[in-house]
């Protein structure tokens, strides 16, 4: 094994700037000469963009907890056999918008499924593999929840503030528990600011990164 790439999620409640993030720190990161794999979840295969688009869909309000943890973990364990995994053995920085924390906020924290059963299924779909570095974009769950809706809520995002709030509190448990990985970091004010912030918490892994 001589390439050993860098593994980085992105984390938070809905609308606190994931997908904006990922987008400006695959440009910084991609200027310092390195490949960068960006990727949504769930998505990011053929089959996990199918398991995509039957977790949002609206007309499937009757789908259990259970169903639904089960095909994050589906749309996820595809995603890391098939794309993830080879990226990192050639040596590329994987930037995921959303990986398995996300699953313990939402279907444990605001859902409140079985702490324990959520974890073990992470374990699962996630084939094993614990990112090298989780950003959780942290901001006022209120705002977050104003820029996410305000184009429309999606089955998610129709859940509220109350469970926004739970995600959130989520969150920052995980980040208590693992402070090496998880890194919380303020999400607020312009888009340039918080990708400096971000990159700031890259520096070890990505050299470079904070310039
Ligand atoms: N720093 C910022 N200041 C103001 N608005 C922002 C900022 N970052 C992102 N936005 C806007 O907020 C909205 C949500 O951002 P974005 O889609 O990146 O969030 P997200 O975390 O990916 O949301 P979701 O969880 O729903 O995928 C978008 O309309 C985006 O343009
Ligand atoms: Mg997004």
């Amino acid at each position: 094994m001589g390439a050993r790439g860098v593994f980085i999620t992105l984390e938070g409640a809905d609308g606190c700037g994931k997908s904006t993030q990922a987008a400006l720190l695959e440009t910084r990161l991609a200027a310092l000469g390195r490949e960068v794999v960006r990727l949504r979840e769930p998505g990011g295969t053929a089959i996990s963009e199918k398991v995509r688009a039957l977790l949002l869909d609206p007309a499937n309000e009757e789908m259990s907890p259970e169903c639904e943890l089960l095909l994050y973990e589906a749309s996820r364990a595809q995603l890391t056999r098939q794309v993830i995994e080879p990226a990192l053995a050639r040596g590329a920085v994987v930037l995921c918008d959303r990986y398995y924390d996300s699953t313990y906020a939402y279907q444990a924290g605001g859902r409140g499924l079985d702490e324990t059963l959520v974890r073990q299924s992470n374990v699962l779909g996630s084939c094993g593999r614990v990112p090298d570095r989780t950003l959780v974009l942290d901001l006022d769950p209120a705002t977050a929840f104003a820029r996410a809706t305000s184009g429309g809520a999606d089955r998610m995002e129709a859940e509220g503030l109350a469970f926004q709030e739970r995600v959130r509190a989520a969150y920052l448990r995980l980040a208590n528990e693992e402070p090496t990985r998880v890194r919380v970091v303020d999400a607020s004010g312009a888009e340039g600011e918080v990708t400096a912030r971000l990159l700031g918490s890259l520096e070890d892994l990505v050299p470079g990164a904070e310039r």
